[in-house]
């Protein structure tokens, strides 16, 4: 039931953070993470990491590679299931693969999943359906109980990945002692405040409700963010893309004026996500390029911006990835309302199926 919310969609955004909450229970101790599923021996004769996923669960896995690497100082790469199958690629038994899909179904995750398994890998996968048939294929499982989603377009799994991610990196972390402890600290403190991070925040909702109006006019939209905010950046345009059915790039900031900065003008819409704990000068100044070139500007930030033509303005907090919630959901209910305002069937859109079982 959808519990006098307009779309599945929509509930599930604002279910985000009880699911979190879930999400986390028991798996946060005084100074470590902790899964019941897995034990130290995933990591053992680990050097590296390689992430294999399609869609939103390939963005989730995007974000993971800079905590994998930041956190647990371990090499991590992530591919797109469908590229990896075919590429022949090497692979080696000192590496853990990791796949991540929120129904477990997806065709080209479960060959690639298969793919690695056969070559020997250790397997892990980050899912939210038991009994999957991922989840009977690997050897090691986290689940990610974010409860049955409905709509198409994933929001509530993302959250629950990305943040069943972080935690892995931290428990990676610890078991190879590379983590000084007042870091741990930190981000056992910040991971805490995650479910707060995504209660909607009701002013931002009214705040994408009005920007619709002209936004569904956009004839094109680039998201940019640098770091985890590039693969944030690559959601937010996939979710306005599906539901929306306009055009939308997300790209990383600093890679704007290697080309795309030549589509700038005014009926550009650039969505650009601007924390103030992550590399804040830099965006700053790439976002001052585009907005010399007329792009139109929707500054997502804690932060005044003065160039900013448009301003969803998040919380502040102390750690790049409560930012990185907060603007999740602030794109997640922009994308939701111009495709309300558009009259689409926003649980489900043209073309999509919720599982893709066929390659
Ligand atoms: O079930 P999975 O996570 O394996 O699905 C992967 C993609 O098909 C899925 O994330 C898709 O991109 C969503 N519709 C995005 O909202």
């Amino acid at each position: 039931q959808k519990d006098g919310f307009r779309f599945f969609m929509e509930k599930e955004i604002y279910e985000q953070s009880d699911v979190v909450s879930d999400c986390m229970l028991g798996r946060i101790k005084d100074n470590e993470t902790f899964f019941d599923e897995i034990d130290a021996s995933i990591i053992e004769g680990i050097k590296e990491i390689k992430i294999c996923a399609c869609g939103t669960s390939y963005h989730a896995g995007l974000t993971a590679a800079y905590l994998f690497e930041r956190l647990s100082k371990v090499k991590c790469n992530v591919e797109i299931a469908s590229e990896f199958r075919y590429k022949e690629p090497l692979l080696t038994d000192d590496t853990l693969f990791i796949v991540i899909s929120q129904s477990g179904e997806t065709a080209d995750t479960l060959e690639a999943l298969k793919m690695a398994k056969n070559a020997g890998l250790k397997s892990l996968v980050v899912c939210n359906v038991d009994n999957s048939s991922m989840t009977r294929v690997t050897d090691y499982k986290i689940l990610t109980r974010a409860g049955i989603e409905k709509g198409v377009a994933s929001t509530k799994a993302f959250s629950t990945q990305t943040v069943v991610l972080w935690m892995l990196a931290l428990y990676f972390a610890k078991e190879k002692n590379v983590i000084d402890n007042e870091v741990l600290q930190n981000e056992l403190h910040a991971l805490r405040e995650v479910p707060k991070s995504l209660i909607v925040n009701d002013k931002i909702h009214e705040k994408t409700k009005r920007l619709s109006k002209r936004y569904l006019h956009g004839h094109g939209f680039f998201f940019i963010g640098r770091d985890v905010f590039f693969p944030l950046a690559l959601e937010g345009a996939l979710k306005l893309k599906e539901i929306s059915y306009l055009h939308a790039e997300g790209y990383p900031a600093g890679e704007m004026k290697h080309g795309p900065i030549a589509l700038a003008d005014p009926e550009l819409f650039t969505i650009a996500l601007m924390p103030q704990n992550l590399l804040y000068d830099k965006i700053k100044s790439n976002v001052e390029e585009l907005s010399a070139r007329d792009s139109t500007i929707c500054a997502v930030s804690p932060l005044d911006f003065e160039l900013a033509d448009d301003f969803i303005k998040t919380e502040k907090t102390d750690h790049y990835m409560l930012e990185f919630f907060e603007m999740l959901v602030a794109l997640q209910l922009l994308s939701m309302e111009i495709s309300i305002r558009l009259g689409n069937d926003v649980d489900m859109p043209r073309n999509l199926a919720k599982s893709v079982t066929v390659e």
